[in-house]
């Protein structure tokens, strides 16, 4: 267990490891010993279990978890049609795919009183829910706690990345603090509601119909480095008792569908399992990078992955450009220009990526799709090849990443939104030829 004090609030316990067999009850016995489903459960709570895996599959692939709650899940009258608002997902076909570069500015604050799930805007994605493969990336900006209103996704698991504001994820199996700076992951079909302790709040949301996320294997790294598994955090037990009106909204197979219930569903009293929420703070990163020559490809920065059936080529990889020291000799440090059969939705949570000298802001994004040629903008390369070569560190910054093995294809508001840069080609109009001899 690990204990943690957000600003203003009284310490927050977790359990720590990742994907581990965890165990917790908010009420002292609540939890059954030695078996899963007794024939009456401690003080009358229903036994469900949560699979987030076929029955069969393979023990390291399986997850999932026994909950203990004060009604049954199964406990609500029929869903119905909800607005779709800007959400959208696979397959993504609303436009035609663009091969250009693309890059946004942020959003800006949204008016009215708009909570996370109104405020999730798709920008793009691959796959299809109904296949299991691929993901949708949506941006969400939001001044208002969602209040008798609870979330799940049935298309997929949810990686937040907090750009500004933190969110106070109240899930069925407990409660999560998120702040700019590290990451949370909702498994598919964990009910949530998201509330902003400090008013506005806004970031990124990777949807991943594919194999959950994971930790990445280390090869010749050896046994630790990148993200250490210790360091992922998840809540423990916590309800709430709450017989008033709340609107459930679910998205399932692509569409926003609600249901009035008479009561909170967040209700789970105990669980144990391998299937929850968790955390990361993305400073515990332990970045390897060169202390010769030549920087490695990015992928040495990856947080998580989540798989395909290809060995290696991933249907999402989340990776992170943290603060980090820079020592290569005669080296062009900054990322090299490239062209990648792996497509790359790039976002900024602080500070400046030092592939870009400018354009690019915090809460910004931008997309290179396959085989399109991208890397430092002139500025960068500038500074890059002139720079005197001692140790320096690139600090106050946080971009990411999220690569796809499949092309993402924007939607219609990404190609259509004022956001979108019309000048983004410009950075690397002004290169000089290079002179042959
Ligand atoms: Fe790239």
């Amino acid at each position: 267990m690990t204990t943690e004090t957000q600003p203003g609030a009284n310490p927050r316990v977790y359990l720590s490891g990742f994907g581990n067999e965890f165990a917790t009850e908010a009420v002292p016995g609540a939890l059954p010993q030695g078996q899963n489903s007794p024939q009456r459960a401690p003080y009358g709570l229903y036994a469900e279990q949560l699979s987030g895996a076929a029955f069969t599959a393979p023990r390291r692939e399986n997850r999932r978890s026994w909950l203990y709650r004060i009604r049954p899940s199964a406990n609500h009258p029929a869903y119905q049609p909800h607005p779709q608002g800007l959400l959208r997902s696979g397959p993504f076909d609303e436009v035609p795919v663009s091969p250009n570069r693309l890059r946004w500015n942020p959003r800006p604050v949204p008016g009215g009183q708009v909570d996370f799930v109104d405020g999730l805007v798709t920008y793009g994605g691959n796959g299809d829910p109904a296949t299991g493969s691929g993901i949708s990336i949506h941006l969400y900006s939001a001044n208002t706690s969602m209040v008798d209103r609870v979330f799940y996704d049935a298309d997929g698991e949810l990686l937040l990345v907090p750009q500004e504001g933190r969110l106070r994820l109240f899930t069925e199996l407990g409660v999560l603090d998120l702040a700019p700076g590290e990451v949370g992951v909702v498994p598919r079909g964990v009910r949530f509601r998201a509330e902003l302790p400090d008013g506005p709040a806004s970031g990124y949301v990777c949807e991943n119909h594919g194999a959950f996320f994971r930790l990445p294997d280390l090869g010749p790294i050896g046994a630790n480095g990148l993200a250490n598994p210790r360091d992922f955090l998840t809540p423990v037990a916590a309800y709430e008792d709450v017989d008033r009106p709340t609107l459930v909204v679910q998205k399932f197979m692509g569409r926003l569908w609600a249901s009035q219930f008479d009561h909170s569903p967040l209700d789970v009293v105990a669980w144990h399992g391998n299937l929850a929420p968790y955390k990361y703070d993305l400073a515990r990163f332990n970045t390897i990078n060169t202390v010769s020559f030549d920087h490695p490809d990015p992928s040495i920065f990856t947080v998580l992955t989540s798989p395909s059936e290809i060995p290696g080529t991933a249907n999402c990889d989340f990776v992170i450009f943290p603060p980090r020291w820079m020592v290569g000799e005669h080296t062009f440090r900054p990322p090299w220009f490239h062209r990648n059969v792996m497509s790359e939705f790039m976002g900024l949570v602080h500070g400046v990526y030092d592939a870009k000298a400018g354009g690019f802001a915090p809460g910004g994004a931008s997309l290179h799709n396959c085989m399109s040629g991208h890397g430092p903008d002139q500025a960068s390369y500038e500074g890059a090849i002139n720079a005197d070569l001692k140790p320096h560190k690139i600090k106050d910054t946080l971009a990411f990443m999220f690569e796809s093995r499949w092309v993402i294809r924007p939607t219609r508001f990404a190609m259509e939104t004022p956001t979108l840069q019309s000048d983004y080609d410009h950075c690397w109009s002004g290169f000089q030829k290079a002179k042959l001899p």
